[in-house]
């Protein structure tokens, strides 16, 4: 018997909804009649459409970013879904490479999105309901070469999905370590 989403899930927050997977996250959840709060730094960028809500979210502010997710979650009376799918590529050999961009690269991906993950997860225990996805990469498991900060990125977001799976067991939430492989978009 198919379900469709919006049994399940009536809101859902995404991260990075204005291009590529997210965009893509946030028209299939849009068509599955979910509500959708999705985010870029210039909400320009993000669809004017009927059950879309944009939200300005740069993930390099953490405290900011979590401003943001607080003020959309009060909003929506909470989130069902939340999609921790922002993220971008930053090539480099690791020796060359400024050590201050490869570990700012780190705090933005990894620290701040944990950190809405973090935050999200909170709400959901309170509520006894919801699914956190974080989109990984294949690359947690086949790093990328001149990619190092990114790997390690990804792989630290699989090992944190991968305890939260632990954590969330016999609670009411679904953790999601989503690693896909190569699409293309503005990636
Ligand atoms: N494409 C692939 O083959 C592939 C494979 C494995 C994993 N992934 C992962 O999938 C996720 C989405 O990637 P994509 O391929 O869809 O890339 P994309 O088309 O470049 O989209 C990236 C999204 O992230 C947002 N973003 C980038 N930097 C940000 C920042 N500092 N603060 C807030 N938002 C930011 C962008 O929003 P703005 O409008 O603000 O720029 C955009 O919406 C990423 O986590 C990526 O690592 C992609």
């Amino acid at each position: 018997m198919s379900t469709t989403l919006s049994a399940r899930y009536r809101t859902a927050f995404v991260t990075g909804a204005s291009t590529g997977l997210g965009l893509a996250f946030a028209e299939m959840l849009l068509a599955e009649g979910v509500q959708v709060w999705g985010t870029a730094r210039d909400l320009k960028r993000l669809p004017a459409r009927a059950g879309f809500h944009p939200v300005a979210l740069e993930l390099s502010d953490g405290a900011a970013a979590e401003t943001a997710f607080l003020a959309a979650e009060g909003a929506a009376g909470g989130f069902d879904l939340v999609i921790n799918n922002a993220g971008f590529g930053a090539f480099g050999a690791f020796a060359e490479t400024d050590f201050a961009v490869w570990q700012r690269q780190i705090e933005i991906m990894l620290v701040n999105t944990a950190r809405l993950g973090h935050i999200a997860l909170r709400g959901m225990l309170r509520r006894n309901r919801g699914a956190l996805v974080n989109v990984s990469s294949l690359a947690a498991e086949f790093p990328l070469p001149y990619q190092s900060a990114y790997n390690l990125v990804k792989a630290g977001l699989s090992a944190l999905s991968e305890s939260l799976i632990l954590e969330t067991r016999g609670t009411g939430i679904i953790v999601i370590d989503f690693r896909p492989g190569d699409y293309r978009t503005d990636f």
